[in-house]
């Protein structure tokens, strides 16, 4: 191999780290900048849970977790929505921001679904995967509503607040399907 050949080779990652950082750069210099930023953030987490809840709904053994999951896919469908809504509102599109945590957080609970050997240990394991990500995801839109109301956003801030129910109320129904049900069963 030449030796210009060898360093195309070895420079490929970094171009290609150098190509895909560009790709989804943007400058942020304003509140209004921030808030399109994280909008575009949690309308890629949200098209990322599209795909992951029913794979976890599938994974699931507990009946009430299986349909937990399913109903929470549907809500995830609204707020994916709710967040297009908003983007047309502002003009914009949801460009090429990538979710990083998301795409983390789901890798997550695609581990669990493949090591957990026992039904009741993955439930348990999904349920822990779930919180997770509902935690970051009430992190984020509680972040959001708190910008657009700071724009003058009002009707952002009620579709955002809608959804930051929507993402509490699952975190509390997975704790309560843990601490009452599934934790216990995961047991020896
Ligand atoms: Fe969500
Ligand atoms: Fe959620």
């Amino acid at each position: 191999m030449s030796s210009t050949k060898i360093l195309l080779v070895a420079a490929a990652p970094l171009l290609r780290a150098i190509l895909t950082s560009e790709s989804t750069k943007m400058k942020i210099d304003t509140l209004a900048d921030l808030y399109l930023d994280q909008i575009q953030d949690m309308r890629s987490c949200e098209s990322q849970l599209v795909k992951a809840l029913p794979k976890m709904a599938t994974a699931a053994a507990h009946p009430e977790l299986k349909a937990g999951f399913k109903n929470h896919l549907a809500e995830t469908n609204e707020q994916l929505a709710r967040l297009d809504t908003i983007l047309a509102d502002l003009g914009k599109t949801a460009g090429r921001k990538v979710c990083e945590a998301a795409v983390g957080l789901v890798k997550e609970g695609v581990e669990m679904i493949e090591n957990a050997t026992e039904a009741q240990v993955r439930d348990a394991g999904l349920i822990c995967a779930a919180q997770k990500i509902e935690h970051y995801e009430i992190a984020s839109y509680g972040c959001l509503r708190t910008f657009a109301s700071l724009l003058g956003r009002e009707a952002d801030v009620k579709l955002l607040d809608d959804t930051l129910a929507e993402e509490k109320k699952a975190n509390e129904s997975l704790t309560e399907l843990a601490t009452t049900a599934v934790n216990a069963e995961a047991l020896p």
